[in-house]
Order: structure tokens, then C-alpha cells, then sequence
């Protein structure tokens, strides 16, 4: 056990975005606790921030946890925080008896008491949901790059038959109207260009009167500074008409929309419990192109489904080519305790489900390269948000969210004109626009 308060603290997320939002809000907790942050190796707390979603991925924590060692050989405190620290609570300190703290994504708020505790030498644990205490609880943000997170709905009640996330982050809950606002807010004061929305369903989010998530984009479009606005992960059935005109409407709406499919057999989305169909996830997708032609549609794909036949398969194949994704995440089924899917017979072989994933990932690749190449010639704006690797290049974002590299005197933070001079697989190069004068 550890005896003494720790000055110094480490944050590392891991899974999808929400968590990445958590992991800064729990740096600027412990930051307003008077710790300051630093490397891995040297840090007092290590707070891991898991995810749950694949088995690989919740495995992970425990040899992460066995490796953490300070520089000079001491163990530092742990916290195992996120979704693993939800669904696997007291198990954890069972499997790892060096941790010192569990905490769940929708409890985090307590992070410093629970820190306090387990300095006085004991263990704390606390995996309470759901969140409605915890925005309420948490610090002003602080420091802030160009382009920020900003969780305004958490939770998911569709309940996909694979899936743990109804599970580790409970019932679906949006946050209040002038919270999101105020929040935006203070994100620009800090520096931020773009906010990216963040919800396992955020086209779920609701207003206390009911207002959906384009009323709040265009709320957020007239924050003065605020040049960007994304949103991330959409469910199918929540994309509302309103949302999809605010794509033609809100110049400050980026044309990306991130609408996950899973499979493209109609047997499959049933037994996934998806409640969309191949055939009503394309009419959604004519209707958003229809709204905003150029727009860059990506996904999100599950092969080796318990049952999936090789037919069923195909069929995921051919409404990737009806789509035509700009880019996209796949994954091989993992079955995970507690959800319906683990118990379905039929369970697809490893070996199958590697060439499926093979196949689904080359046609996607030449999806994505295909579109990157369609900007090749394009003038468009690029956020600039970190320094490349040779000096004087600086590397950003497109508005289909590629990511570009160019040489420029501009500063990071800074939106810029650009011409796209060259494309390859996952970035572009390009060259500046010098701007004319009138
Ligand atoms: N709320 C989002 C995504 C949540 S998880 C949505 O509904 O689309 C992110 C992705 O992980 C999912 O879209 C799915 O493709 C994948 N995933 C979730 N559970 C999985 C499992 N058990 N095995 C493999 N992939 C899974
Ligand atoms: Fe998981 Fe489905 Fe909810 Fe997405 S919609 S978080 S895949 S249960
Ligand atoms: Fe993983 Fe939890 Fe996100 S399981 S994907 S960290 S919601």
C-alpha cells in the first residue's frame, strides 16, 4: 500500500472517444486537486481509462497493470478506470491485487476522495451509476487544442445483441441544453476551433424540451470562434430529418457523418437486434448525400456475427460497395460475457473470420484511397492541429476529417486555405493558398 498522497498523475485512455473526453476531464480534476501531470514512468497515480468492447481489449489491462513501474522501481497507486473498471469491478483488485482504486466511467467525479483513501492505505472502489451527478461535479476545462471533445449524451438503451455498452454506461442520459452550451463555450475561450459532439448515441441527445441535436448545432454555430462542428457515434435509427438538413444548412457542420451499419444481411441485423435494415440504412444514407452531396459517410462493420454464412457475408460486402465508405472500422466478432450474442449457437471459426476480415478491409481500403484520390486538385480549408515531421510543416484536418500535411507559417489552431496536391491511403499533402488581394 501506498502512504503518501501522490503530487504527480498520468492518464491513459484507451477505447473510443468518450473515454479519450473522460481521460481529460479526469487531468482536470486531479489538475484542480494541485497534481500535476507527467510521463508514464515517472507519474505517483496511473490511472488506466479501459474499454470493454472487444475481449483483446479488456484483457489488455491486466498486463498493462503488471507492467507499471515507476523509474526507479517503485510501483506507483493505480486506478483502473473506464468500462472494464464498470463491468469487472471488485474482480479486478482479485486478478490484480496492486490496484488501489476501481472506478467507473459514471463515478469518476470522486476520483480525488478515492485517491485521498487509498493513500490513508486503503482501497476504494466505486462503480455507481448512472452520471447525473457527475457533470454537475466536474472542474471548469482547462487547457485545450484546436479541436476538443465534447460529451453531451452518454449510455445506450438499444442494447445490440454483441454489445456491453448499455451495460458498462447504463441507460441513455443527455445533458441539459445550457451545460453543452456553456461548455462549448469555455472551449473556445481555451483555444478550441472545433467541437466534436460526443454520444454512444449522440443523435439521441434531447433538450428538456425535447429539442433534437441539430437545434443544438445550430445553437452552437453561432458561438463566435467556433469554426468546426462534429458529432460522433450515430445510430441509424435516431437520424432525424432536421439532422440530416442541418447538413445542408449549418456552414459550420463538417461533411462527415460516422453512421455505423454492422452487417448488411438482414438476418444478421435481426439477430443483432439493430433494428434498421440493409435497405433502410441506403435510404438514409440517399438522403443525406441529397442534403450535402460531397458528404464523407463512414462506418462501422462487425464480421463473424455467431451464424453468419458466407452468403451473409457477401451481403455485408455489397452494401459496402452501394455505400461506398470514405472510411471505416472493422472488427471480428469478440463475444462478450453477459450479452445475448455469447450464448448463440454457431459461433463463426477464428480462421473464417480472419479471411472475412481480410476481404471486408481491402475493399474498404480501396474505398478510403479511392476518395482521398478524389481530392487530389480540390481547394478546401485545412484546421491546422499539430507539427509534422520536417520543420515547417504542420499537420491538419480536412473537412472529410483527412488528414493533411503542408508547409506553412500559419500557426496550429489556425484554419488555412489549401490546395490538395497529392493522396495516399490514410493522409494528404498539400500546399498553401496564398490569398489574393481584393
Ligand atoms: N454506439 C455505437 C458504437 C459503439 S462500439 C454504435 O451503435 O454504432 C463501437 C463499435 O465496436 C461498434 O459499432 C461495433 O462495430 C464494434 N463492436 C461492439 N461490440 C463488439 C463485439 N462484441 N465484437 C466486435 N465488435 C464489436
Ligand atoms: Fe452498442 Fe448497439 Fe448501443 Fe451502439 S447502439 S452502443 S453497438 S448496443
Ligand atoms: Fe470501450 Fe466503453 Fe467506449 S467499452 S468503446 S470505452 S464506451
Amino acid at each position: 500500500m501506498i502512504d503518501r498522497n501522490p503530487k504527480t498523475f498520468h492518464v491513459k485512455s484507451f477505447g473510443c472517444q468518450m473515454n479519450a473526453y473522460d481521460g481529460g476531464r479526469m487531468a482536470d480534476l486531479l489538475e484542480a486537486q494541485g497534481l500535476t501531470a507527467a510521463a508514464a514512468g515517472d507519474a505517483d497515480l496511473v490511472v488506466l481509462n479501459t474499454c470493454h468492447i472487444r475481449e483483446k481489449a479488456a484483457e489488455k489491462v491486466y498486463s498493462d497493470i503488471g507492467r507499471l513501474k515507476r523509474e526507479d522501481g517503485s510501483r506507483p497507486m493505480i486506478a483502473v478506470a473506464g468500462c472494464v473498471a464498470q463491468a469487472e469491478g471488485e474482480e479486478i483488485p482479485r486478478r490484480a491485487p496492486s490496484v488501489d482504486i476501481v472506478v467507473g466511467p459514471q463515478a469518476y467525479h470522486r476520483l480525488p476522495q478515492m485517491v485521498a483513501a487509498a493513500a490513508r492505505g486503503g482501497r476504494a472502489l466505486d462503480t455507481e451509476m448512472p452520471a447525473t451527478a457527475k457533470f454537475g461535479s466536474l472542474p471548469p476545462r482547462r487547457r485545450q487544442g484546436p479541436s476538443a471533445f465534447l460529451t453531451v449524451q452518454e449510455g445506450c438503451d438499444k442494447f445490440c445483441t454483441y454489445c456491453v455498452v448499455p451495460y458498462t454506461r447504463g441507460a441513455e442520459i443527455s445533458r441539459g441544453w445550457a451545460a453543452v452550451v456553456d461548455e462549448a463555450k469555455a472551449l473556445v475561450d481555451r483555444g478550441a476551433r472545433e467541437i466534436t459532439l460526443l454520444g454512444q448515441n449522440v443523435n439521441a441527445w434531447q433538450s428538456e424540451e425535447g429539442r433534437g441535436l441539430d437545434h443544438l448545432i445550430r445553437a452552437l454555430d453561432r458561438i463566435p470562434g467556433l469554426q468546426r462542428i462534429r458529432y460522433t457515434t450515430s445510430h441509424p435509427n435516431d437520424m432525424t430529418e432536421g439532422l440530416i438538413r442541418a447538413h445542408a444548412e449549418v456552414g459550420t457542420l463538417m461533411p462527415y457523418l460516422h453512421l455505423p451499419v454492422q452487417s448488411g444481411s438482414g438476418r444478421v441485423l435481426k439477430a443483432m437486434n439493430r433494428s434498421h435494415s440493409a435497405r433502410s440504412y441506403l435510404a438514409i444514407i440517399e438522403r443525406v448525400r441529397a442534403a450535402r452531396a460531397d458528404i464523407a459517410i463512414s462506418g462501422d462493420f462487425i464480421v463473424g456475427f455467431p451464424g453468419e454464412t458466407d452468403a451473409e457475408f457477401e451481403d455485408t460486402l455489397k452494401i459496402v460497395r452501394a455505400v461506398n465508405y470514405a472510411q471505416a472500422y472493422s472488427f471480428k466478432y469478440s463475444p462478450r460475457p453477459g450479452t445475448p450474442a455469447a450464448s448463440m449457437g454457431d459461433q463463426v471459426p477464428a480462421e473464417l473470420m480472419d479471411e472475412r476480415l481480410q476481404r471486408l478491409q481491402a475493399l474498404l481500403g480501396e474505398q478510403q484511397l479511392a476518395f482521398n484520390r478524389a481530392t487530389v486538385g480540390r481547394r478546401t480549408s485545412v484546421l491546422l492541429e499539430r507539427q509534422g515531421k520536417k520543420p515547417g510543416q504542420l499537420i491538419g484536418k480536412s473537412p472529410w476529417l483527412q488528414s493533411v500535411h503542408l508547409e506553412t507559417d500559419a500557426a496550429i489552431g489556425d484554419v488555412v486555405d489549401v490546395e490538395i496536391l497529392s493522396a495516399g491511403p490514410n493522409s494528404l499533402a498539400g500546399a498553401e493558398l496564398v490569398k489574393q488581394a481584393a
